[in-house]
Formats: C-alpha cells, sequence, structure tokens
C-alpha cells in the first residue's frame, strides 16, 4: 500500500491557494520519499483550519496546522518528521512480522531459532538453586536446630550420669542407691536418649537427603544419559521444591510402575521442577485463603514414560495458549519471570529426549501439563543430547 498524505480542510485554509498546497506536497513527497495524494477536500466553513494529516495503516495523525505562517521550510520539518512515522511503521511491522515468524515456527522448529541452549539451560538451573536456596536453607535449619538442641539435653544427661556414678561409687546401701538414681533421673535419662537419638537420625537423614537432592540437582550432567528411576526423580524434585510450595499447596504424588531406563535425572528434574514452581506461581497469583493442589502422575504408555502435573490454579490465558514455550514468553511481573522455565523445558524433552511436551486448561479449571520421553534401555544410539 503506498503511504497516503491527506490534505484535509484545504478550503478553509485561509490564504492558501490549491497550487500552494500541491507545491508543498510534492515537496513532502521528495522529501519524504513516498506517494501523496489530497483525497479529501472538506467543504469551507467545517470544523478546523487547513490541516496536514499523514494516514498510516488507517490511523490517521494530524502533522500540522496550516496557519497563516505556513512556509515550505516547515513542509521540510513536517516531511521529516512523516519520513520517521514511514521509519517507524515499517520497523514495527518487521518486527510483528519477525514475531510472526516465532510464533508459527515454535511447534516443529524451535531449534532453528538461534538461543545458545546449553548457556539457557545452566542460566535457568542456577537461576533455579538461587530462588530454592534460601528455602532449602530453612529446611536445613529446622533439623540442625533439633540436633543441636539434643545435643544440649545429651550433655546435660552426660553430666548427671557422671555425678551419679561418682556419688554411686560411695554409696553402700541399695536404698540410698535408688534415692540417688532416682534424684539423677537417671531412668528418665535413659529412656529420654533413646529418643534422642531417633530423632537426631531423623534429623541427620533429613539433611543428607536434602543435601543429595540439591547435588543430584545442581550437578553439571547435562550430556550424560544414566539409566535411573523416572518416579525417584519425581520425588527427588518434589523433595528440593517443597519450601517453594509447603504454605500454597499440597502436592500429591501418584507414580505409577515404571522400569528403570535412560534419561538424563539432571534434565528431567530441571523439567519437572520449572513446571512444579510455574503452578505454585499460579496458584498464588489467585491469592486464595485455601490451599492449592498440585497432581503428579507418572505412567508408562506404549514405551513412554508419562508424566502430567496438573495444578487447580487459575489456568493458562487463552491468548498465552499458543506461547508457553515461546522463549522469553511470560506473563509475570518484570523482574519475576524470564519466560525460559517452559521453552528450556521444551527443548530437554523434545530435542535432547526424543519426546513430547504439550500445556493445555483442565476442563474443571486449573492447567495441566504433560510429557513424555521414550522409555530408552540402551545407549547406543540414545544420545539425545
Ligand atoms: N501452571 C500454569 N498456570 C497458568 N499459566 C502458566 C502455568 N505455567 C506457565 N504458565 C504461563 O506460561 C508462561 C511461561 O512460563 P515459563 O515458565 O516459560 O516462564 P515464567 O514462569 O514466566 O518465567 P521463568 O523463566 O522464571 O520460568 C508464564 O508466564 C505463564 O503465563
Ligand atoms: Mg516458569
Amino acid at each position: 500500500m503506498s503511504d497516503i498524505w491527506m490534505i484535509q480542510n484545504i478550503s478553509t485554509a485561509e490564504n492558501r491557494t490549491d497550487e500552494y498546497i500541491k507545491d508543498a506536497l510534492n515537496h513532502f513527497m521528495e522529501t519524504a520519499g513516498c506517494k501523496a495524494e489530497v483525497i479529501d477536500r472538506a467543504e469551507a466553513g467545517k470544523t478546523g483550519s487547513g490541516a496536514i494529516y499523514i494516514c498510516i495503516d488507517e490511523r490517521l495523525l494530524k502533522i500540522t496546522e496550516i496557519s497563516e505562517n505556513f512556509s515550505l521550510k516547515d513542509a521540510e520539518i513536517f516531511a521529516r518528521i512523516m519520513e520517521l512515522e514511514i521509519r517507524e511503521r515499517k520497523y514495527r511491522q518487521e518486527i510483528t512480522e519477525l514475531k510472526e515468524l516465532i510464533h508459527r515456527n515454535k511447534l516443529c522448529t524451535c531449534s532453528q531459532i538461534k538461543i545458545p541452549q546449553a548457556a539457557l539451560f545452566r542460566q535457568e538451573k542456577l537461576a533455579a538453586i538461587g530462588q530454592l536456596s534460601a528455602g532449602i536453607a530453612h529446611e536445613l535449619n529446622n533439623p540442625i536446630g533439633f540436633i543441636s538442641c539434643n545435643f544440649d539435653v545429651l550433655k546435660n544427661y552426660a553430666s548427671e550420669i557422671r555425678a551419679f556414678i561418682s556419688e554411686a561409687g560411695r554409696i553402700s546401701d541399695s536404698a540410698a542407691f535408688e534415692k540417688a538414681k532416682s534424684a539423677h533421673r537417671i531412668d528418665e535419662i535413659i529412656s529420654d536418649t533413646e529418643d534422642i537419638f531417633t530423632e537426631s537420625e531423623e534429623g541427620f537423614r533429613r539433611i543428607t537427603g536434602i543435601v543429595a537432592n540439591l547435588l543430584a540437582f545442581a550437578r553439571s550432567d547435562a550430556n550424560r544419559l544414566k539409566r535411573g528411576s523416572f518416579n525417584n526423580a519425581v520425588a527427588n524434585t518434589v523433595s528440593i521444591a517443597k519450601s517453594e510450595f509447603k504454605f500454597t499447596a499440597e502436592v500429591i504424588t501418584e507414580a505409577g510402575d515404571l522400569p528403570e531406563f535412560i534419561f538424563n535425572t539432571g534434565e528431567i528434574s530441571q523439567v519437572l521442577l520449572n513446571i512444579l514452581l510455574n503452578a505454585v506461581q499460579a496458584i498464588k497469583q489467585q491469592k486464595k485463603a485455601a490451599m492449592g493442589l498440585i497432581v503428579i502422575k507418572t505412567w508408562e504408555e506404549d514405551g513412554f514414560a508419562c508424566c502430567s502435573i496438573k495444578d487447580d490454579g487459575p489456568g493458562i490465558k487463552p491468548e498465552s495458549a499458543d506461547r508457553v514455550f515461546e522463549p522469553f514468553f511470560t506473563t509475570k511481573p518484570i523482574g519475576e519471570g524470564t519466560g525460559l522455565g517452559l521453552n528450556v523445558s521444551y527443548d530437554i524433552i523434545v530435542n535432547k529426549h526424543k519426546g513430547s511436551i504439550s500445556a493445555e486448561n483442565n476442563p474443571n479449571g486449573g492447567a495441566v501439563f504433560s510429557f513424555r520421553i521414550p522409555m530408552i534401555d540402551e545407549t547406543a544410539g540414545s544420545d539425545g543430547t
């Protein structure tokens, strides 16, 4: 479409002849390098004085009033403004076309978009570790706190026992012995010590578990495929993310029967974590008083390990439905989301594990993300990286 400049209400521009306007118009055309024509001539006496408009994509921009002092110098300035307007329009159009291209090609040619995925993957992982670290520190603090309390109690008990033993050595009759034993709470100490050890063991088990999960998640094994348990990967990820969801949602895992197979645990944990954190964030957005619910299911189907993560949040906005896997697509406020979580997940599932991933809304509300990866049994020919 040619660029059209509209000169309107010419006849009301006092002291300006048609010839003058045509001259000005020609001058504009030369300077701005575009086509123009007079497309409207309002009746004399209609509103406003003479004005020059530029019509861009059905947007009518008033460039200037044609006043008494309107000169060809002014015409040059306005022509420059128009030139810039037209250029801006062309850039906008180009941006829209490029966005469209990304949007159209998303599902089949995501890999053509030249974004260094390995770097993105590391970046996402570090961001996730950063995000989780405060919660993890809190989770560690809890068992460390009660183990350290238990130690104080044990120290006390040990000094009671020492005092009792030294006293007992000087006692000759059994009545006095029983009295000293009771004064030093020996029976109570013996029974309580057992509880303290059991509780502390549980604390150490929790600390070891948290650290092991964190190490498994943080390990730089982006290119390593290993035989492992998919359900363990799910359980470890849920456990590592616990501090992120425990006040927001209940997470229920319905693990199906899945034999061990070859996949990249670190990468699959990253996918699960991205989807899980999105679900938690979506539920949080609703600001509901009641706890949300996230259900993670795993099952085997046609040689694929399948997983679905369903939440009872607000669901994916209809206008976002086609775009959630696009790089940098986010509906979160600036600084809260980079829009990379699902794009990295797409790359891991589709390009690295040769599987598929999809997102939809549950008819009863909330979003469901599902993915499946082939259950590969041998490393040969299975390098999905
Ligand atoms: N469970 C969900 N419910 C509703 N919308 C979701 C859900 N998961 C993802 N989305 C939508 O998909 C968008 C993209 O998600 P993605 O994880 O790629 O980026 P992000 O969460 O915005 O940022 P980040 O890079 O920090 O993960 C989100 O901004 C949100 O609009
Ligand atoms: Mg996300």
